[in-house]
């Protein structure tokens, strides 16, 4: 009665309405669409991959948002990429929220995910409500991403129950660096793909808007992705997945490492970086930089007094 009410007074159904609802952080002037996670069931839905690409600062989520990617990820890599740790286990939520508040400024239509750093969630589902709730409230993301197969669908469903959408994180799951003896492709022989089958299907089931499958085989993520309803976003788990995730350093040559067999490089920062610094520091040395026009001067009568006092000072000197 009253969505009927409403339909007649604004000329839409109450559906209409409610999607007009503005979501996010979008400025007025912006014509991209606000990605949600109702949007990246509908984009698997009509098979149009999803792009994802992790950012842990303003100017590169700026970058990576106004190229159109649908979501970006606040990864715990952050703890290799950005803190230079040797892996991601001493990453803290402090460090993690610094991070996710930076990208936050920097977003406005991706779908914004902060990773949940190891420890964080582990201890008791309490403990992860607490901290899922910081990343939302403090930092601004819209979806918290926890790493684990069916051990972690009630610990999703207590997260879920407190309003705030979980992304699933399954295959090699840096957290577990210590139990997979490294970091290994999962799930190769008939056991390792029975397991990741009822892993992806119980965090299906617990309603994860989204399910990162991280260095599994091609086969193996296909199968996956067939027979979940929740977006599959593969990282080195080959082309059927419903989207790719890569490491913004992995694309742009900033690790300083050779890469893993799935990352393609799009760019080499490093060596614009190197590039332009060197030239600065060899401008500076030959005293090239600033020049004459990269400085601020004097107005013309300022200058013209000053000269008669310095020359005043000149001649009492004599
Ligand atoms: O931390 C991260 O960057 C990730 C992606 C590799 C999925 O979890």
């Amino acid at each position: 009665m009253r969505a009927q009410a409403l339909s007649v007074r604004c000329g839409g159904a109450l559906e209409d309405i409610m999607s007009l609802t503005p979501v996010g952080f979008r400025r007025p002037d912006d014509p991209g669409r606000k990605v949600t996670t109702a949007s990246l069931r509908e984009q698997k839905l009509r098979h149009e991959p999803i792009t994802c690409i992790t950012a842990y600062d303003y100017a590169t989520a700026r970058l990576i948002d106004e190229a159109g990617v649908e979501m970006v990820l606040v990864g715990d890599s952050l703890a290799q990429t950005m803190l230079g740790y040797e892996n991601t286990l001493s990453v803290t939520m402090d460090e993690m929220l610094h991070h996710v508040k930076a990208v936050r400024r920097g977003v406005k239509n991706a779908l914004l995910i902060a990773d949940m750093p190891y420890g964080s969630y582990q201890v008791d589902a309490k403990d992860a409500v607490v901290n899922a709730t910081r990343f939302v409230k403090e930092g601004g993301a819209e979806v918290v991403k926890i790493e684990g197969g069916e051990k972690r669908a009630d610990l999703i469903r207590h997260i879920i129950d407190a309003e705030i959408p979980v992304a699933g994180h399954i295959g090699l799951t840096p957290q577990s660096v210590n139990v997979m003896g490294g970091y290994k492709v999962q799930g190769k022989n008939l056991n390792g793909i029975e397991q990741l089958m009822r892993d992806a299907v119980a965090l299906d089931r617990a309603g994860v808007a989204c399910l990162y499958l991280e260095g599994i085989p091609r086969e193996v993520a296909a199968m996956i992705t067939a027979e979940v309803s929740t977006p599959t976003i593969g990282i080195g788990a080959g082309p059927e997945c419903d989207g790719q995730v890569l490491v913004f350093h992995d694309i742009v040559n900033l690790t300083f490492a050779q890469p893993a067999k799935f990352v393609r490089r799009y760019g080499d920062a490093a060596g614009l970086i190197t590039q332009a610094v060197q030239a600065f520091r060899a401008d500076v040395r030959s005293h090239q930089y600033p020049s004459d026009e990269e400085s601020y001067h004097l107005p013309k009568e300022t200058k013209a007094a000053l000269d008669t006092v310095l020359e005043r000072k000149r001649a009492m000197r004599r």
